[in-house]
């Protein structure tokens, strides 16, 4: 008697049909999982065992083998307990086999046949979908994400509805799309007062995805505009929108009620965080940080006080928007292109360059705090700005634009982005005399010229001019971190 259910493994971000063959034979009975399970998979047999029985179920008294195949890919995590059950109940007859085999399945099993949900469930069901099939027996937490993938979710609370739904003797329930996000959401770019400079780094960071960097002392609004760099960049395209989703839903991390990430997500690690952490690995692996902020921001706060190590593990994704992570199976790759923002202070006790306050910091503390930050990231840096205490009159004052203002400006200026303008003589010529006079390394100079493009973008001026070459230069200059270099 053999019976098969179709799952999928995770490599990354990827989903890889698992084809579960339940084999029973005569004999003592016996219960073996073989096809490079995990420790995880591996446990499936007592959550398996335990389901069926407290389902009311038979556990059939024979020797029972269970094939994971293909038998070279690595069998991760607790997701094969559903199709296992379901194999094994399909092979003694419990369940129509015909019947099971057009369908995918996905879940964990409590011990009382309660099924549980697992990462991954957008792909799986893509994947699913590709391999012609259309539908997806998964936890009613899957559904509306597993819907995303256009396949039809089978939400089973437990492993009797399941049973029920194949004999044919209950309708799948339905699944109600996600309600369509009302534009923008988080905190508003008109709570903050004052600040005119940083906001207007803010607004040409969001146009044309430069790296940020806001320094100052403490209590300034550094941490409240960071934010709201999501609330004013473009929306996400669906195409981006699946993308993010899928990165979040391999991370675990996807809400069932809304499911799908339609706005630019916001991540902010905490500064004791691993290099793993932050750019992903482990089992799975798993993505970190910068790919669940990809066409996002990824804040780092006290950015002097993350381990070197994760930092300089971040050069690769600056570069090319992209994280590959070696494995035995080969490699992992994970999209990570994300606006960087780094926020500090400009020492240690944060007195520096406070006018109201005294810095305390030897020397060497203070030597120490620079040097966690390489050259070469802070030369990812486009828009260094120095976020200064605001004058009593300017945080009394009237409230800044909204973030549906600045949006409009930045989603018109990305769109002409797309075909950058080039730079007039005077503006090559500026530029040409900075990158000895600055100095600028060369992707140094490339970065200037992107942001004078954005400048000039948002001037709507169709040419790179000098004053947009003087105002990008302004935002490298060293002198910007004032008592810091
Ligand atoms: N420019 C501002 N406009 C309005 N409120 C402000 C402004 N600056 C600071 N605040 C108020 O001060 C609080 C602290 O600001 P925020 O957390 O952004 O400071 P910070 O610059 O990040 O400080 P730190 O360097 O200590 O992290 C805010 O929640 C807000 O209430
Ligand atoms: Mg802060
Ligand atoms: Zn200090």
């Amino acid at each position: 008697m053999l019976a098969r259910a179709t799952t999928h493994a995770l490599v990354g971000l990827e989903a890889r049909p698992v084809e579960v063959e339940a084999h029973l034979q005569r004999g003592v009975p016996a219960f073996a999982i073989v096809g490079l399970p995990d420790k995880a998979c591996q446990e499936a047999k007592e959550r398996v065992r335990s389901g069926i029985t407290s389902a009311e179920l038979e556990w059939p008294l024979r020797r029972i083998t269970v094939n994971l195949a293909p038998a070279g890919l690595r069998k991760e995590g607790s997701g094969f307990d559903l199709p296992i059950a379901l194999a094994v109940l399909a092979a003694s007859h419990q369940i129509p086999a015909a019947r099971l085999a057009l369908h995918a399945a996905l879940g964990e099993l409590a011990l009382d046949g309660r099924v549980r949900p697992v990462p991954g469930a957008l792909v799986a069901a893509e994947a699913a979908r590709r391999a012609g099939l259309d539908r997806l027996i998964c936890p009613p937490e899957s559904a509306r994400e597993a819907a995303l993938a256009g396949i039809e979710p089978v939400p089973v609370e437990h492993l009797t509805e399941a049973c029920a739904y194949l004999r044919g003797v209950a309708e799948p329930r339905t699944v109600e799309p996600q309600p369509t996000s009302n534009g923008s959401s988080g905190p508003d770019l008109s709570e903050v007062r004052g600040q005119e400079r940083a906001r207007r780094a803010l607004e040409l960071a969001a146009a044309g995805r430069h790296n940020l960097l806001l320094a100052g002392p403490p209590g300034t609004g550094k941490t409240m505009l960071a934010r709201r760099l999501p609330g004013i960049l473009p929306a996400l395209t669906i195409e981006q929108a699946l993308e993010v989703t899928r990165i979040h839903s391999v991370a675990g991390l996807l809400p069932a009620g809304r499911p799908l990430v339609d706005r630019p997500p916001f991540r902010a690690p905490h500064h004791t965080a691993s290099t793993a952490a932050i750019v992903g690995g482990g089992i799975g692996p798993r993505p970190g940080e910068a790919s669940l902020a990809h066409q996002g921001v990824l804040f780092l706060d006290e950015l002097a006080e993350f381990y070197r190590p994760a930092l300089e593990a971040l050069r690769q994704p600056l570069e090319d928007g992209t994280i590959s992570i070696a494995r035995v199976q080969g490699q992992a790759l994970f999209p990570a292109r994300f606006v960087l923002v780094g926020k500090m202070n400009l020492c240690p006790c944060g007195g520096r360059g406070d006018p109201a306050a005294e810095c305390s910091c030897s020397p060497q503390r203070l030597a120490a705090y620079r040097d966690k930050l390489s050259r070469a990231l802070l030369d990812r840096f486009d828009l260094v700005v120095q976020v200064p205490r605001a004058r009593a009159v300017e945080l009394n004052g009237s409230p800044g634009e909204a973030s549906a203002i600045v949006r409009e400006r930045v989603e018109a200026a990305a769109v002409r982005l797309r075909d950058p303008p080039s730079l007039s003589e005077p503006a090559a010529a500026l530029l040409t005399r900075a990158v000895d006079s600055l100095p600028l390394s060369g992707r140094g100079r490339a970065r200037v010229a992107r942001v004078a493009g954005t400048i000039a973008v948002l001037a709507g001026s169709g040419a790179v001019a000098a004053e947009h070459v003087a105002e990008a230069l302004s935002y490298r200059s060293p002198t910007e971190l004032g008592p810091w270099t």
